[in-house]
């Protein structure tokens, strides 16, 4: 605490690049509270919840890129949260006597950013985040008694890819959603989290999954639209930006992705940016680094782009509801903890995106519905943002009947991914990676 005040001594006396703290915080931050929409009555009849699919981007986090922010960067990040684990060795046993666990500790000062948090791990901001979201997620699904108050190894099925934050977030998620019991027994409960290879994971676009992926990015960063965009907008967007961080390299989209993290996590933290980066600038870059993201998803179509892409992820939740519908599946609750670049391409993948930023802690929810009324009974799904309905365009109504949700979903998975993700047009593979899958391990 004292280091802490000593630095905001200091800084206000020698910094003269830092401004103050903004007091609304971007929405970039994350949601301060979340309304479900319940299920209204629909002539078509009585909706009954049977499965439902969560798609979640991590909470708040430090930041996520190596490089320094600017020059004179004061921010000291103090990580109260941390991570604590013991090997386990069945996989079927699912309560556990602990008497020990191993907590990791970041050594203070031998890090990238200054304090003792890692590149990019959960903050305990972000660990309240996904709590919430569990809470919500408990008075929508387990107070309705869809699913029971305990979690259950066959109703519930959580994962997460390979990364700290992304864990961490369900595990947090978890606890508000399934409070643990206390336990007479003196045994803790092991909950699942699934987890696999990062390589090929598809809880993102992933491009060593289907290469036809890189081929679409190049050939949009390759487009006459692009290139028209690059010269009017980019090109002396990047320049200013430049200019008024005073870096020293010459910035590029990457590195633009990485300016605005930086940006980001010091708003939402409270720390100061450097005071020549106006609010009309920050909301140009945000404009800029949506723009090339939403392009990117939707080239050549939004659904050509899925098909190669997200559309992997999506095919799975679709396979899972077409078995419970078919009666051979009966988990009910499913959790993928991802990344921005999780919830924006699964969102736009289904044309229902705002067009906008995912914040920390965004929340998709796809529920299956049956419909049951006097003569029949049928399916439908319903596509929830941050617990707001929305309708999906393609469909006549919310929720959407199966017919039109089963027509639409299969124009963005893959039909056959070994012929969808073949490159077909091996010249353009040739040359620098496109910005976003050039960044490699580094997660935004
Ligand atoms: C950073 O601080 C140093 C020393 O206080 C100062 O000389 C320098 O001009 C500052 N850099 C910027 C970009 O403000
Ligand atoms: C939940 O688990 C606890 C402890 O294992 C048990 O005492 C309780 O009865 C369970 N509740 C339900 C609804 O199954
Ligand atoms: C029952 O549902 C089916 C299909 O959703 C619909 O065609 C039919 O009109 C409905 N019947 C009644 C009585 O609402
Ligand atoms: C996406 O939805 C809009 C309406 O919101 C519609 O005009 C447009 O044609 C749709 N695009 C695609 C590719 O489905």
């Amino acid at each position: 605490m004292s280091v802490k005040v000593f630095l905001a001594i200091c800084c206000s006396f020698f910094c003269s690049v830092a401004v103050s703290v903004r007091a609304d915080l971007p929405e970039y931050c994350g949601p301060q509270n979340y309304a479900y929409t319940p299920l209204r009555k629909d002539p078509r009849g009585e909706f009954t919840l049977k499965q439902v699919h969560v798609v979640i981007r991590h909470g708040d986090r430090t930041r996520a890129g190596a490089s320094p922010c600017w020059d004179n960067d004061t921010a000291e990040w103090d990580c109260l949260l941390s991570s604590a684990s013991i090997p386990t060795i069945k996989h079927d046993t699912h309560d556990i006597e602990v008497a020990r666990v191993y907590r990791d500790a970041y050594m203070a000062g031998r890090n990238i950013i200054h304090g003792d948090c890692g590149l990019g791990h959960l903050t305990f901001k972000g660990y309240k985040q996904e709590e919430m979201n569990g809470e919500n997620l408990r008075k929508a699904y387990v107070d309705t008694g869809f699913l029971s108050s305990n979690y259950s190894v066959h109703e519930d099925f959580f994962r997460t890819d390979d990364m700290s934050r992304t864990r961490q977030s369900a595990q947090a998620l978890g606890i508000g959603l399934f409070p643990p019991p206390s336990s007479s027994s003196g045994k803790a409960q092991v909950v699942d989290i699934h987890v696999m290879d990062k390589l090929y994971d598809d809880i993102e676009p992933n491009a060593n999954l289907c290469p036809k992926l890189e081929q679409y990015e190049k050939e949009f960063f390759a487009s006459d639209m692009w290139k028209k965009h690059y010269a009017e907008t980019t090109a002396p967007l990047l320049a200013e930006v430049q200019k008024a961080l005073g870096l020293k390299y010459t910035l590029t989209i990457d590195g633009l992705l990485h300016v605005n993290d930086c940006l980001m996590t010091h708003l939402c933290h409270g720390f100061a940016i450097p005071s020549s980066v106006t609010q009309d600038l920050l909301d140009r870059i945000a404009t800029e680094l949506t723009y090339t993201s939403y392009s990117t998803f939707s080239y050549p179509s939004i659904q050509d782009y899925s098909r190669v892409g997200i559309g992997f992820l999506i095919a799975e939740m679709w396979q899972a509801m077409q078995d419970v519908i078919a009666g051979e599946r009966f988990e009910k609750f499913y959790l993928y903890s991802g990344h921005d670049h999780t919830v924006m391409p699964f969102l736009h993948a289904f044309n229902a995106s705002d067009y906008k930023w995912s914040p920390y802690a965004s929340m998709v929810q796809l529920e299956l519905l049956q419909v049951t009324n006097a003569t029949n009974v049928d399916y439908a799904v319903r596509l929830l943002y941050h617990g707001q309905e929305r309708r999906i365009p393609y469909c006549s109504a919310s929720p959407c009947s199966l017919a039109e949700f089963s027509t639409y979903v299969k124009t963005i998975i893959p039909q056959d991914p070994v012929a969808d993700c073949q490159v077909t047009k091996p010249e353009i593979m040739i040359g620098p990676r496109p910005p976003r899958l050039g960044r490699n391990q580094v997660l935004f």
